[in-house]
């Protein structure tokens, strides 16, 4: 048997409405995989913000560092302002425990209305998104607030060991798919970081030889992602332009509600952390109605990292299955089924215990 210790962080909102699922999933393939799951709930989220002043506590990252992964719901809710909720909890975990890759699978699964028609099943592609520095930076300021003259600054820092992990990381990660890369720029706008972001790639690419690569500028690679999905495989990006990128690749693929992300530090010295792509979704909490199959494929994504990739193809294969299969979907995806009869749906799906 091997045993994990798991940091549970249901947030806010239907944060907390999709990680039962996804804990329930993980129990019932763990136990046909040998896999035991040990796990520490945390109420990190708005409301402890509300009634304690702070997302987390002081000693909160110690209190996780520990553990062997970390599984995330969703946080922010109105009253607070979305950069206290963020980087009160979730930037910091992104940033001390160095998890500079953010890795956001999209496709299209069979049985899934996509609003757009290029975005056909086969769409398969992954977003790097580099997770740690460019333009999320504290580096900047605000001055003469308050007068008309005010004004502010905030700077976007691209390190040389920072863009050459993440480009390495994607061109690593195409090699192992269908070995290509597209790599997001604006050199022709920002003319100081991007150009060398493109320096740096262009090294990258000479390291990988088997893996074929482009650049596009971020405004042409957006329109293209909704007219033509299915060409891409890996596309690498900026903090802020993967960001943007993923979404927008999620809603192509149907609905925000299915988009996973994993936080990752490949160096293993800290946990990574899994959350799905979607925020806490105030306007549909309380109703039992999200869809759960962002924070699922999260799961199966935190299997793979721990070193059980079949469970979590397993996980992954039962989900395809039911929305091929069957009517069973929630209603962002045009179903009629709560956030519990498509969990249910799924873990009947899996495979039996052996
Ligand atoms: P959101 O993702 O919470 O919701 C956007 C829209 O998508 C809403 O109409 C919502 O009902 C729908 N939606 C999202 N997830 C769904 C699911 N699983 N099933 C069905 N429908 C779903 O984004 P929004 O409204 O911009 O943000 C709400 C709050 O969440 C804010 O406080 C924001 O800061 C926070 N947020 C947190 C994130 C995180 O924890 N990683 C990421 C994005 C937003
Ligand atoms: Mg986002």
């Amino acid at each position: 048997m091997t045993d994990h210790r798991i940091a549970l962080i249901p947030g806010d909102g239907i944060g907390a409405e999709v990680l039962p699922p996804a804990v329930a999933v993980l129990d019932r393939v763990g136990a046909r995989h040998g896999v035991t799951f040990r796990y520490d709930e945390f109420d990190w989220s708005c409301t402890r913000y509300l009634a304690e002043g702070a997302m987390m506590p002081a000693d909160g990252l110690d209190r996780i560092r520990h553990h062997d992964a970390i599984l995330l719901g969703a946080v922010g809710w109105p009253g607070v302002p979305d950069h206290v909720s963020l980087w009160g909890l979730l930037i910091p975990i992104r940033r001390q425990f160095r998890q500079y890759v953010n890795l956001r699978p999209i496709r299209v699964f069979e049985g899934v209305p996509t609003p757009v028609l290029g975005a056909v099943p086969g769409m398969d592609f992954v977003v790097v998104r580099e997770n740690v520095e460019g333009e999320y930076s504290e580096v900047g300021g605000r001055f003469n607030r308050g007068f008309p003259d005010e004004m502010a600054v905030q700077e976007a820092i691209f390190t040389r060991p920072g863009v050459t992990r993440i480009l390495d990381y994607a061109f690593d990660l195409a090699a192992t798919r269908r070995g290509h890369v597209t790599s997001a720029t604006k050199s022709n706008g920002i003319v100081h970081t991007m150009p060398f972001w493109d320096e740096l790639v262009v090294e990258a690419g000479a390291r990988h030889p088997n893996v074929e690569w482009r650049q596009e500028h971020i405004d042409a690679l957006v329109a293209k992602v909704v007219l033509d999905p299915s060409r891409f495989d890996v596309i690498v990006g900026s903090n802020l332009f993967g960001d943007i990128l993923s979404d927008l690749a999620a809603a192509v693929a149907g609905s925000i509600g299915i988009a996973p992300a994993g936080n990752i530090d490949p160096s293993g010295e800290f946990p990574s952390m899994f959350e799905p792509v979607h925020g806490s979704a105030p306007d549909i909490a309380g109703q039992g109605v999200a869809n759960p199959l962002g924070a699922i494929w999260s799961a199966s994504m935190m299997l793979d990292h721990l070193g059980h990739p079949e469970a979590g193809a397993e996980v992954l294969a039962a989900v395809t299955a039911v929305l091929a299969n069957s009517p069973v979907r929630t209603r962002d995806l045009g179903g009629t089924a709560s956030t519990d009869e498509f969990t249910t749906a799924v873990l009947d799906t899996l495979p039996p215990p052996r």
